[in-house]
């Protein structure tokens, strides 16, 4: 023990302080509860008696050392710092700041140009049952129309009436959700996240989906059409328009994809077939329709009494067109990249 306390070098580690973070290190470690001495004085009671003695006094001799050239050198260092020059007029350095997700913005600002409708934003589960994603919306059981949302389910009990669990492949399952929340006239916007297992340049499994749904009496295309028109110009501009092409979808009769006019080109002839955003003069938006009768029943609505429309739009496809970003590959927009997200 006395050899271990003469070949400790406690001065050279005092003298090598440098800041008083570094005092505070070394103070504990060998000050401390657990520091170095206390675990010597420790030691002390498994020596022989007569070692004991001398090593008892030594390692005390020790301790009032450390003790004084630590104070010393706390006084070196206080100093210092106040001989260290202060400019205190120079401006302070800058945190880096974070900021909402791109995508967050675009939600809010969707929500805000539906709420002047009368629209109500809802949301519902995003770990949903297969009832409300497919046969809610004229999806029985089986039926390959199905197959477009490729789905994922969950390794859950199935419920004998709601089936199996999924993660919700899409916001139209907040339908018949909303209709047995609420009696018409029922005016929704469900955005939420939405899931389906794909993962390329176009494509992340988890993306957003903003529902609209509309049903009162009387209701027809031409309120469906007008709405979406209103919300075109109030997101993309004043001077784009849209048009309803044909198209089929189980849970609304008729159904319409949405296009909206290229922002590059603006649709005019001379220019369209030559735009690199378009080459027809026409984005494609939306998918959306007039709500079948049967998803009225399933939401316990008389179709003889009410109608209604439904779109379902994409916040991440409706940010890129507007903004005209040519994103090479859209996973960047969730891969936590600063970089990317700072230039919103
Ligand atoms: N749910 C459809 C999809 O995910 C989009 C959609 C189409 C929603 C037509 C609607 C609608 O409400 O009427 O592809």
């Amino acid at each position: 023990m006395i050899k271990e306390l003469e070949q400790w070098h406690y001065q050279e580690e005092i003298d090598s302080i440098k800041t008083p973070q570094e005092w505070e290190v070394v103070n504990v470690s060998l000050l401390g509860r657990r520091g170095k001495l206390n675990q010597l004085f420790q030691k002390l009671k498994d020596l022989p008696e007569k070692e004991r003695k001398q090593a008892g006094q030594r390692l005390n001799q020790i301790k009032r050392e450390i003790i004084n050239l630590l104070e010393a050198k706390k006084k070196e260092i206080d100093e210092r710092k106040k001989s260290i020059f202060v400019d205190p007029t120079l401006p302070g350095r800058k945190y880096p700041q974070g900021t909402l997700h791109p995508l967050t913005y675009v939600i809010e600002e969707i929500v805000s140009i539906f709420s002047s409708l009368g629209f109500i934003r809802v949301s519902y589960p995003e770990v949903e049952w297969e009832y409300f994603s497919f046969e809610a919306l004229n999806m029985p059981k089986g039926h390959p129309a199905r197959d477009d949302f490729e789905t994922f389910f969950i390794d859950f009990p199935e419920d004998k009436n709601y089936g199996r669990m999924l993660l919700s492949p899409h916001t139209s399952s907040g339908q018949n959700r909303e209709m047995k929340r609420v009696k018409p006239p029922i005016r929704m916007i469900n955005i939420a996240k939405t899931y389906r297992p794909n993962w390329d340049a176009t494509h992340t499994p988890m993306f957003h989906q903003f529902e609209g749904l509309c049903i009162d009496r009387n209701i027809n295309v031409t309120h469906l059409k007008g709405t979406i028109d209103y919300f075109v110009k109030r997101f993309f501009g004043d001077k784009r328009t849209i048009r309803l092409r044909p198209a089929h979808f189980r849970f609304t009769e008729p159904s319409f994809e949405i296009d909206v006019s290229c922002g590059v080109c603006q649709g005019q002839e001379s220019q369209r077939e030559k735009c690199r955003v378009c080459k027809s003069g026409w984005l494609e938006l939306a998918g959306a329709g007039m709500v079948h009768p049967n998803v009225l029943r399933a939401g316990g609505i008389n179709p003889h009494e009410y109608s209604g429309w439904a779109f379902g739009f994409g916040p991440e496809r409706c940010m890129m067109m507007r903004e005209e970003m040519k994103i090479e590959d859209i996973r960047i927009l969730y891969s936590g990249d600063v970089r990317f997200l700072e230039r919103f």
